[in-house]
């Protein structure tokens, strides 16, 4: 491996070299998965912002494909999302092939220097070749801006029962709904969030789609925020609630979060996936995007997540879960059953993992503070955890190996333990510089970025009290090897 290459995610979607930031139109077409993202091909700082595209048959692995669009005379193409317009209502579609159509924002850099507070507004791009190239609309843009100096980021999706398009867009501290009939020209329905939710920093990248709930139609509406997480800097809030193509009524205006790591952000789901939600982040953080020490490329993708509900108490909450598609990566590993876990238990011996690439599955009680601890020669340590006095899990960077590049970066992040289980289970997933952790079910998912001195080699379970894990499963996940 090449040393500059570090850092490289091995089942995650980073891009060969240079900046990237927000997926954007995830859209699943015939068999593949699009994945588009914000790019600046240059650099590896963020710059003049293109749709970067990868494509993959499982969300697994991802072929990265020619640049989809480029800067232009109307700005620099910000985040936005795209759909298969299968009733062709756009009228792009041709010798009766439905068009796959993107919605995106322009951000006009000259524009911004006159403060006119009017330099973002949406347009369109259309493919009719399965996504491979695309044509800027020439009626572009197909929404102007009223004069809301932040108005991006538009999430379109189909309203069957009124057949229209609803556009989710971010506007600044608020999201505002648009509908339309055919893409081109949109009428403004409502906004929502001005007295609800988390105000720490701009509203940004949206989404909203129904999950069946109990025989209930359940809708979710996500809303990025940067700054002001649950662990400082960038992340994902959401709100459950009615949406009746006009206007979203929450059933609680206070925020919950959609993971409570610090690296998750513009996290939005695929469109045309029938019932299945699917998500995926920017695995990274405003904070310090621009300065981790990776080498040619800056920043990956979460792994796609599963999107689901689960009700604890009288709360409804949304669940992410890895998806099943993930189980390729597989390789060899162990399941036990009551494994007791008294001071430090040594894994490493057993797991035989020279890469540190694994996922991890335990069950317990909530009776113990207990950890999981990834270690390398260097002494470098990832720690995550359960903290029984707060009933907090945790993931603690703070000597994970490289932090100095920013002063926030090594710390501590916890999370609250939202489940009333006595029973607990986990999954953490571990890729050369990530950890995801799923507990209960997907309740608390928290995602951090790492950058250790080496592999991370060692695996440990540490209990001082003393606990039983009722289950331990182990797998080393071994990526495709491309031909
Ligand atoms: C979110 C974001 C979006 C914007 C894009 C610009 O990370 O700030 O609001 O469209 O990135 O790259």
């Amino acid at each position: 491996q090449d040393l500059r290459e570090k850092y490289r995610p091995e089942f995650h979607f980073s891009p060969k070299a240079n900046w990237m930031n927000d997926p954007n139109g995830m859209v699943y077409h015939n068999g593949i998965f699009h994945l588009f993202f914000q790019y600046y091909p240059n650099d590896k700082i963020w710059g003049p912002m293109h749709w970067g595209h990868a494509t993959s048959k499982d969300m697994v692995s991802w072929d990265e494909q020619p640049i989809a669009l480029y800067p232009d005379s109307l700005g620099y193409i910000f985040s936005g999302s795209a759909v298969a317009d299968v009733h062709n209502t756009s009228g792009f579609g041709k010798d009766g092939k439905f068009p796959l159509v993107a919605i995106f924002t322009h951000h006009n850099p000259v524009l911004e220097k006159l403060e006119t507070g009017k330099h973002e507004y949406q347009s369109l791009a259309y493919s009719l070749d399965d996504g491979k190239t695309w044509t800027k609309y020439s009626g572009n843009p197909v929404l102007q801006n009223p004069g809301i100096s932040d108005f991006r980021d538009p999430k379109v999706s189909w309203f069957e029962p009124q057949k229209k398009w609803i556009m989710t867009l971010a506007t600044k501290d608020r999201v505002t709904f648009y509908s339309s009939p055919d893409l081109k020209s949109w009428v403004r329905e409502s906004d929502f969030g001005v007295d609800a939710g988390a105000h720490g920093g701009v509203w940004e990248c949206p989404d909203l789609f129904p999950i069946q709930h109990n025989g209930k139609q359940v809708w979710v509406l996500i809303v990025n925020i940067n700054p002001g997480g649950p662990n400082q800097g960038s992340a994902g809030q959401y709100f459950l609630g009615d949406f009746d193509g006009k206007t979203f009524k929450p059933y609680s205006k206070e925020t919950k979060w959609l993971d409570f790591g610090t690296d998750n952000y513009a996290s939005v789901t695929f469109s045309n996936t029938g019932s299945r939600m699917l998500m995926m982040g920017w695995m990274s953080n405003w904070q310090y995007a621009n300065l981790v020490p990776t080498h040619p490329w800056r920043s990956a993708c979460t792994i796609a997540r599963e999107l689901g509900l689960k009700t604890v108490g009288k709360e409804i909450y949304l669940t992410s879960t890895p998806v099943k598609e993930l189980d390729v990566l597989r390789s060899t590993g162990f399941n036990e059953q009551n494994v007791k876990v008294q001071g430090q238990l040594d894994l490493t011996e057993k797991t035989k993992n020279s890469t540190g690439l694994f996922r991890l599955e335990l069950e317990t009680k909530n009776t113990a503070d207990f950890s999981i601890v990834l270690a390398n020669n260097e002494g470098n340590e990832l720690v995550v955890g359960y903290d029984k006095a707060t009933n907090q899990y945790y993931i603690d960077r703070s000597k994970s190996g490289k932090i100095d590049f920013e002063k926030g970066f090594g710390q501590k992040h916890t999370a609250p333990r939202l489940s009333k289980d006595p029973t607990m289970d986990l999954t953490l997933i571990a890729d050369a510089a990530s950890v995801e952790l799923f507990a209960d079910g997907g309740l608390t998912p928290m995602t951090d970025i790492f950058f250790p001195d080496s592999k991370m080699s060692k695996l440990y379970i540490k209990s001082i009290s003393g606990t039983t894990l009722k289950k331990l499963g182990y797998s080393v996940l071994q990526p495709e090897t491309k031909s």
